[in-house]
């Protein structure tokens, strides 16, 4: 019997000199701001970086800066179950693409919660063809025995330690080794939300922010974190919205990967009463903040991420006791970001590392740096617009920001695979983001990336 017939292979790359297109203005490379031409293929795929690249079309965006489009690893929007005024995955994702973000990781505490294959496929079914950028979603892991079919669809599992919006039932102190050998086994990154109940302050309806961090204190974030630090090595573990520079120690420590969130590096307890600043973790003291800031600018928190929460306004003017926890933030993560970059307070290459290649790799996305073969997702920048920040301007259904007044500079322009979709600040795409799923290379490390 004649061998079947060899599949044909795939023609080889085309390595042609010239590319499609062709994207000239200033960018950091090799440490420095320097002007750079880079060359896109016809896949949308980075082809050439240099002084002078040869291409069929041009773009050129003079003295602005040409980044890579950021990857929000941790957003919320409300699909199924959020109320007629909620976020919806339109809505949410046309925020990501006007400030930036190219890639959202979403989040399982929907309703009901992302916790079967069923679910999974119909949250996928809600992405496609409603999605102005790619969105990878997360499960929720209820029981060890369901991690191995769930881990066949999902982009990932998010582990919530202790009860939040949505989510009522965590695993007990005997539950968890079970869960966490269980999803050592599956090759996706594990997003934690580490808040130790048993820790928290029972007593009073906290009313303002200081009693709300008085009641979820620091110290129930570092013992929930030291119970996710006995996962297996395997696990690709990462620490959600780490709110003190010393628990962010513990965890770097020990090489494992972890976010800090834009409302806990610029807002604290001095914020008062406000409803709207009430987040699970809750905002720290202002010395707290601070320290958190040095941390981050200083590069020694490998990932930042916005755990956009687009409560409804209406439920955010509720008195204090009575109002949900969580805060919008994925159109404004990157702009609050640039202007810090702006002001001289923040290093671009930490702000791009931090909001760009990281959580890309974590992922498994080929994005996030200007190297050949990632995708052409690129955002072009100018400092000099600043502006102030307004909730109503915003795109997210839920109206409001806890950053109003805030410096912001948002991208001018954001190009995903090579196509415009953000132009002069105006969304001008397709609704066609994709579903992603993590792709690591063979061979690679298991658990979590390097944070140097
Ligand atoms: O404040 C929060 N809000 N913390 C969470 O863990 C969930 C989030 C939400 O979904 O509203
Ligand atoms: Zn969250």
């Amino acid at each position: 019997m004649a061998p079947p017939a060899r599949a044909r292979s795939r023609a080889p790359a085309r390595r042609s000199a010239e590319a499609e297109l062709v994207l000239a203005g200033r960018a950091f490379v090799r440490g420095r701001l320097q002007p750079v031409e880079i060359g896109v293929d016809a896949d949308g795929r980075l082809a050439a970086i240099g002084k002078s690249v040869a291409g069929a079309r041009r773009h050129d965006v003079g003295e602005r800066i040409l980044i890579p489009a950021a990857t929000d690893l941790h957003v919320h929007f409300r699909e199924p179950g959020g109320s007629p005024e909620a976020e919806t995955i339109p809505t949410g994702s046309v925020g990501a693409a006007i400030g930036g973000v190219s890639l959202v990781g979403e989040m399982p505490n929907t309703e009901p919660t992302t916790s079967t294959t069923d679910r999974l496929d119909e949250k996928a079914d809600r992405v496609r063809g409603r999605s102005a950028v790619d969105v990878l979603l997360y499960a929720h892991p209820s029981s060890p025995g369901q991690v191995a079919a769930l881990g066949r669809r999902a982009g990932g599992f998010k582990l919530y330690l202790s009860p939040t919006t949505g989510i009522d039932r965590v695993p007990s102190a005997g539950e968890l080794p079970a869960l966490l050998e269980a999803l050592a086994r599956v090759d996706l990154p594990v997003s934690v939300h580490a808040e130790e109940p048993l820790a928290f302050r029972a007593g009073a309806a906290p009313t303002d922010l200081v009693g709300w961090d008085a009641a979820r204190p620091a110290a129930s974030e570092a013992a929930a974190v030291m119970r996710a630090l006995a996962a297996p090595a395997a696990l690709r573990l990462h620490v959600a919205h780490v709110t003190t520079a010393a628990i962010g120690r513990t965890i770097r420590d020990r090489q494992v990967s972890f976010e800090v969130s834009p409302h806990h590096l610029l807002l604290s307890t001095e914020s008062g009463r406000d409803p709207r600043a009430k987040v699970n973790p809750p905002l720290r003291s202002e010395a707290e903040r601070a320290a958190l800031w040095e941390e981050y600018r200083a590069g020694r928190a490998p990932m930042v991420a916005s755990d956009h929460a687009p409560h409804p306004v209406a439920t955010k003017e509720l008195p204090f006791e009575a109002a949900p926890s969580g805060v919008p933030g994925v159109e404004t993560l990157l702009p609050l970001l640039l202007a810090r970059v702006a002001a001289a307070e923040l290093p671009l290459p930490v702000l791009t590392a931090t909001a760009c290649d990281r959580p890309a790799r974590h992922l498994g996305q080929p994005q996030g740096r200007l190297s050949p073969g990632h995708r052409a997702n690129l955002l072009v920048v100018d400092f000099r617009r600043r502006q102030r920040l307004r909730g109503d301007r915003l795109h997210s259904a839920c109206g409001w920001t806890p950053f109003e007044g805030r410096e912001a500079v948002f991208p001018v322009e954001h190009w995903r695979d090579g196509v415009r979709i953000v132009d002069d600040g105006e969304y001008v795409g397709r609704l066609d983001g994709q579903v992603v799923r993590p792709e690591y290379a063979p061979g690679a490390v298991r658990g979590a990336p390097p944070v140097g």
